[in-house]
């Protein structure tokens, strides 16, 4: 199996690499095209064919959030949920779904083992109806199982086809710009099937822009979430992180009861899109904005041993409009003793991987067992760990086991029901 990912940096192009906008279009008839979509987005009514994607272990959890925004049917996979919406939902997807990282519109999807077939397929867009040459433009590319195995060629050979196409109709092509592009291009191949996406996030969804600073092993806010949602936590019982680092558990929780879209605070791909609609987007926010509601205090709390990343994790509240509604404690888990006599205590402790020594971690797994059973009672207990062997050591039984993934890393969200 082969995988590579690559995103295309601005440079020289490589002799040979770029033709002619003319000369190509005669030499490689859009034929092949299995599907391709008119690019021209005029009508907002319109079905999008999209894709989310997501960590893994976390595609049903955002298949319901997309049900929750009256979006049905979408259909979860590996990695990430197919759905179909027009261009509302599209917005709202973007700002309203925690567990996905990015919204993909599917543009065409074609059969492609060759460099040839490549060009062709995405030359075959109208790409003058959605890119002009004074915009500009990045691609963003993922290769598995295919013949084309080179990342950094098939960038580059997407945008010379893209570029070529707009010289073609408007004289002038556009130019790359992989920081801050009006529009990100997606390629996907995949057992030679070529998959050519507009990217409408912009950055990654899991940038929500209230992490600024970041401590040592912070979770990605999109994993945080997943969590949250896998407790099935609605806000209606008290929340507890006794290791809360940075804070991104419990700001994810905050940001889920108080009714405060994730994407509030950041902007968006398809904001600069030809096509954008201001006033629809405007009204998704505003009604978006009626809904948030404010945190009862000591629903959600944070504990930590280390001051420092206390100081961020009051930042980050701060940042995301939570200030004084979530409650952060310096101390030791040994101390934790949560109040009430029931509710959630999420825990993430440092698994031997990035933070801390393997050995030195038996005893804190040891003392989380203990915890949990002596100290919370009525409550439901949830471990997130990468390091099975360590989670043995808590010394409980579990009663459920997410599997997801931290990046790379495999984790498992244990569930305690602690009597
Ligand atoms: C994996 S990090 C948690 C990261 C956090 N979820 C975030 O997103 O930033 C584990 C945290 O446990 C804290 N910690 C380690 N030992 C502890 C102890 N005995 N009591 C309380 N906190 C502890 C560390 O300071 C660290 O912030």
């Amino acid at each position: 199996m082969t995988k590579a990912k690559h995103i295309l940096r601005p440079g020289k192009r490589q002799a040979g690499q770029q033709k002619k906008g003319r000369e190509a279009a005669t030499a490689f008839p859009a034929k092949m095209a299995v599907t391709a979509a008119p690019a021209a987005q005029t009508d907002p009514k319109r079905p999008l064919n999209c894709f989310a994607a997501v960590p893994r272990g976390a595609e049903e959890l955002a298949a319901a959030e997309l049900a929750s925004l009256g979006i049905n049917g979408a259909k979860p996979g590996k990695g990430g949920v197919s759905f179909c919406s027009d261009r509302a939902g599209l917005y709202r997807a973007n700002l309203w779904l925690r567990t996905a990282s990015r919204v993909l519109v599917q543009l065409a999807l074609f059969p492609c083992s060759s460099p040839d077939e490549l060009y062709a397929g995405v030359y075959a867009i109208a790409w003058q109806e959605l890119i002009t040459p004074d915009m500009t433009l990045a691609v963003d590319c993922s290769l598995r199982d295919s013949a084309l195995t080179h990342s950094g060629f098939v960038a580059l050979k997407t945008k010379d086809a893209v570029v070529d196409r707009i010289r073609e109709s408007c004289g002038s092509r556009p130019n790359v710009d992989t920081t801050s592009p009006d529009v990100r291009i997606n390629v996907h191949l995949h057992k030679n099937i070529c998959t050519l996406s507009l990217d409408s996030s912009g950055d990654s969804l899991d940038r929500r822009g209230y992490r600024l600073e970041r401590n040592e092993a912070p979770l990605r806010e999109t994993l945080a979430a997943a969590v949250v949602a896998l407790t099935g936590w609605d806000g209606s019982i008290p929340l507890a992180d006794p290791m809360c680092g940075s804070g991104t558990i419990p700001v994810e929780a905050a940001l889920l009861a108080a009714h405060i879209p994730p994407g509030l605070q950041r902007r968006f791909g398809f904001e600069r899109w030809r096509d954008f609609d201001n006033e629809l987007w405007t009204g998704i926010c505003s009604e978006a904005e009626k809904g948030i509601r404010k945190l009862p205090v000591g629903l959600i709390t944070g504990y930590d041993l280390d001051s420092k990343a206390l100081l961020l994790a009051g930042r980050n509240t701060a940042n995301a409009g939570l200030t004084g509604q979530i409650h952060y404690f310096h101390a030791a888990l040994q101390e934790f003793q949560p109040e009430g006599d029931k509710g959630v205590v999420i825990i993430n402790p440092p698994y031997g991987i990035r933070l801390g020594e393997e050995n030195d971690l038996r005893e804190l797994y040891c003392q989380i067992g203990d915890i949990m059973k002596k100290r919370c009672r009525g409550w439901t207990g949830y471990v997130l760990t990468g390091n099975l062997e360590l989670a043995k050591y808590i010394g409980l039984k579990a009663s459920r086991r997410f599997v997801l993934y931290n990046g790379a890393i495999e984790c498992r969200l244990l569930k305690y029901d602690l009597y």
